[in-house]
């Protein structure tokens, strides 16, 4: 595929994304060059819902090929939550800081056996006509009671990889982007691609 939009306003996803898709796609877009581009309410009961409702009105009202996730942090102590309102989770306007401070309020007293989580992701790929297309991709890891590193965003400097001991937020953005939810849904993103190129 030559050109494709990446419908995201998230600064940190999208550095992430452009290193995912090096060599797979000529030339990404993101919303910046299409100001004019509908706001999307996220308000699906799961990652796909919200991904696939992000990418398919990007792709009607732009006439390409759109990608689009929607990605949060699944804490079994929390009976899933925040799940789809990982952004919002300390309030609409709540920044990465104050949402690690509810995470870590909630999670208080919890002892670290108790304290295991995932990082989800859903990747839809929709055409101009409507149709789209799902990846998914998943990380298992466990909350800390302390903020470690300064890379990455959102939850990261909370979320520990027990297969190397660091959080993803010390880990360099080649590791993270190897093994992140949201790497192994591009992983399945990217050799759907490949696939349409071979003749
Ligand atoms: P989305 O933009 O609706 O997908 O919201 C995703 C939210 O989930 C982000 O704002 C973060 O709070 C959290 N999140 C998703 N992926 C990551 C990640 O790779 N690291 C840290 N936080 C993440």
């Amino acid at each position: 595929m030559r050109e494709l939009l990446v419908a995201t306003a998230n600064k940190g996803k999208l550095r992430e994304i452009e290193l995912l898709l090096q060599g797979t796609v000529a030339r990404l877009f993101s919303p910046v060059d299409f100001p004019t581009l509908p706001e999307v309410v996220e308000d699906g009961e799961t990652f796909t819902d919200n991904a696939v409702k992000k990418a398919r009105s990007a792709a009607i009202a732009t006439g390409m090929p759109v990608i689009a996730d929607d990605s949060g942090l699944v804490v079994d102590q929390l009976d899933g939550r925040p799940g789809v309102r990982s952004a919002r989770f300390a309030g609409e306007t709540a920044s990465d800081a104050d949402n690690n401070a509810r995470l870590l309020r909630e999670l208080a007293g919890v002892p670290a056996e108790r304290r295991t989580a995932a990082f989800r992701c859903v990747i839809a790929l929709c055409m101009p006509d409507g149709a789209c297309m799902t990846f998914a991709g998943a990380l298992n890891g466990v909350i800390l009671d302390e903020p470690r590193g300064t890379a990455g965003f959102g939850y990261d400097p909370l979320f520990l990889v027990p297969e190397f001991g660091q959080t993803l937020a010390e880990l360099p953005l080649e590791v993270k982007n190897a093994i992140s939810h949201r790497g192994r849904a591009f992983a399945w993103l990217k050799e759907y691609l490949q696939c349409l190129q071979d003749p």
